[in-house]
């Protein structure tokens, strides 16, 4: 960089307000001297990044994201340090060009080509060689708007339209044919796309590198027809409508995808903007990681069909491999997100996005559709389903509620059922088996595992909501000594001073304690809850009791064993009892 750019970094930087710029994309509330918002770096629920207008610098309390106005743009937006600068400079009305970086530059020509097409084509769609595709799209509800907004254009019935004024501009053959957009046959070298309308799709930041084109006054076997794969289009690497919106998605914490471009346009020109298709294809490790990035629910909505289904399966179980939170919505009634939109409106279809499955439950819905479970052969088919889908779930607690349920509905065993989802996790996970050689072993594992699990909720809930601090204290828990002990009294102690739970507040008061901060960060960083309600306190609260009355009942019993006095060995068996009376009132409860 030299010093003329150096000089301009400052000058943007010295006009720029971090508060402001940051404020653009997500929202801060001022505390203090400093403000706070929600970390749009990493799946954050509650508000633990601090901007601070005096240093110019962001900085997440949790991931350690930090920088200056110019680095959260860059990783807000995914974009290189200079377009940011760009983005910053352009907000507070500074001029500055971006110096490309050396992979676009490499690819210069290629997209400057893919450029020229796009124009051409969204050219012809505004000529009169267009009134018919046009009249096409307007019918399907798609205005002049959104035709502009996503470029959408027409390839002419000629042959060699597109070919023709490549040559004009002297453009070499090789670079079109490596471009895909032509092809040579006996009659000379034509146009890939004829007679179609254009959809161009573009990079994850926003380039055009390939088109999809669709038949609309004519017969033809093939619906759409694609760019092949190029040297700047990786069909593994896109996401249809990706560039648009990632930056939504991030702000919003949730984006939406769905089978077909088509869908995706309707749901964006209907309003919701974070919204990218699959393009009908099994998605990519490389889109997944795409997805994975942006830190955000993602909702699968797929076509209402067979074929929709089975991508949702599989997509669903990529995602929760990943520990993506995911979402699940099939609509019903119509075949895809466009038409539904278009016959129920967008606000039904709001509707069904606001209240998604977890794959677990759509997992349940489907795999019971063609059995009936009154015959046992087909229910016992249906719960070994259900248990393999369980041992690929992380959370405990959502694994405890799914077991109940079952235990519930079917009258079955519980023990019977977790010892079946051990022996999958154990079948799936042999480097587990390896390491822990007693079933036991593993069993202490699991249980310290789920109170940790538990505990770390809790406080979870502690830390935001004054009423399960409240209830927290009114269960009055005999906790064993651990790292979440010290929390769970740095919380008491805080909750003392103040009287009341603010979330932002109690993170800088905890600052001064490292090694209760140490945790808390963790907590934060592993629990994964947008919304939730003193019931669901409650619920932890008594998975907590009961594991720590289990092993109070336990220490008991041994110390009863050994002890040789009548009288105080009745006085243990009591204490037993009177803990066993507690469980089975919460359990009636
Ligand atoms: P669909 O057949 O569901 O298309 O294929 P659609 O989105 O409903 O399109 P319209 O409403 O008929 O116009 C889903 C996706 O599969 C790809 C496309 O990317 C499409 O968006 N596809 C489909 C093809 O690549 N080629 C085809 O022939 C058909
Ligand atoms: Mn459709």
């Amino acid at each position: 960089m030299n010093d003329k750019t150096k000089s301009d970094f400052q000058i943007i930087q010295s006009h720029a307000n971090i508060v402001e710029i940051v404020k653009s994309y997500v929202p801060l509330e001022s505390h203090g001297k400093n403000y706070f918002g929600v970390c749009p770096f990493h799946d954050d629920h509650s508000p633990s990044m601090s901007v601070s207008p005096d240093k110019q610098i962001y900085k997440c309390f949790v991931c350690g994201a930090t920088g200056n106005v110019f680095n959260f743009v860059e990783n807000f937006l995914g974009v290189s340090f200079l377009e940011a600068v760009k983005i910053v400079a352009d907000k507070v009305g500074i001029g500055f060009t971006v110096q490309e970086n050396k992979e676009d530059l490499k690819n210069k020509k290629y997209y400057d080509i893919m450029n020229l097409a796009t124009l051409f084509y969204e050219n012809n769609l505004r000529t009169n060689l267009g009134a018919e595709a046009r009249e096409y799209l307007h019918k399907r509800g798609i205005t002049d708007e959104i035709i502009k907004d996503f470029s959408i254009g027409l390839s002419l019935k000629e042959n060699k339209a597109l070919y023709t004024l490549m040559q004009n501009k002297k453009i070499k053959k090789e670079d079109l044919d490596a471009l895909g957009l032509i092809a040579e046959g006996e009659t000379g070298v034509y146009d890939l796309f004829r007679n179609r309308i254009i959809f161009p799709l573009k990079s994850p930041t926003g380039k055009p590198n390939g088109f999809s084109g669709r038949i609309y006054n004519s017969d033809s076997n093939s619906k759409y027809i694609n760019t092949k794969e190029t040297i700047i289009f990786k069909k593994r690497e896109n996401l249809y409508n990706y560039h648009l919106a990632a930056p939504v998605a991030r702000q919003e914490k949730q984006i939406i995808i769905c089978e077909g471009f088509m869908d995706a346009i309707r749901i964006y020109a209907s309003g919701i903007k974070n919204v990218v298709a699959t393009m009908g294809t099994a998605l990519a490790k490389e889109q997944i990681a795409l997805l994975k990035k942006l830190n955000v629910k993602v909702i699968i909505v797929m076509d209402n069909d067979n074929a929709g289904e089975l991508a949702t399966i599989s997509l669903g179980e990529s995602l929760l491999k990943e520990n993506i939170d995911t979402g699940i919505v099939r609509l019903t009634g119509k075949k895809d997100p466009d038409e539904y939109i278009l016959t129920y409106g967008i606000e039904a279809f709001k509707d069904n996005i606001k209240n998604p499955m977890s794959y677990l439950e759509f997992m349940n819905i489907t795999l019971r559709k063609d059995k009936n479970l009154k015959n046992p052969t087909e229910l016992t088919t249906f719960i070994n389903e259900m248990i393999a889908c369980l041992s690929s779930a992380t959370d405990e607690l959502l694994i405890e509620t799914s077991i109940n349920k079952l235990v519930e509905e079917f009258h079955l065993d519980k023990e019977l059922l977790k010892s079946r989802l051990l022996s999958k996790e154990l079948l799936t996970n042999i480097k587990v088996e390896e390491t822990s050689p007693k079933e036991n072993t593993t069993k202490t594992a699991k249980t310290n595992n789920k109170f940790t699990r538990a505990f770390k909720t809790m406080l979870y809930y502690m830390m935001n909501d004054t009423d399960c601090m409240r209830l927290f204290l009114h269960y009055q828990l005999n906790l064993p000594k651990c790292k979440y002990r010290l929390v769970s009294n740095n919380l008491i102690y805080y909750f003392e001073l103040k009287r009341e739970i603010d979330f932002a507040d109690y993170l800088t008061f905890s600052e001064e304690y490292p090694e209760v901060n140490e945790v808390v960060r963790e907590i934060i960083r592993d629990v994964h809850i947008s919304e939730f309600t003193p019931e669901d306190a409650e619920a932890v609260l008594l998975v907590i009791k009961d594991i720590l009355d289990k092993q109070k009942i336990e220490e008991l019993k041994k110390e009863m064993s050994k002890e040789l006095d009548v009288n105080r060995k009745k006085k243990l068996f009591e204490s037993i009892i009177e803990i066993k009376k507690g469980c089975v009132k919460n359990d009636r409860d």
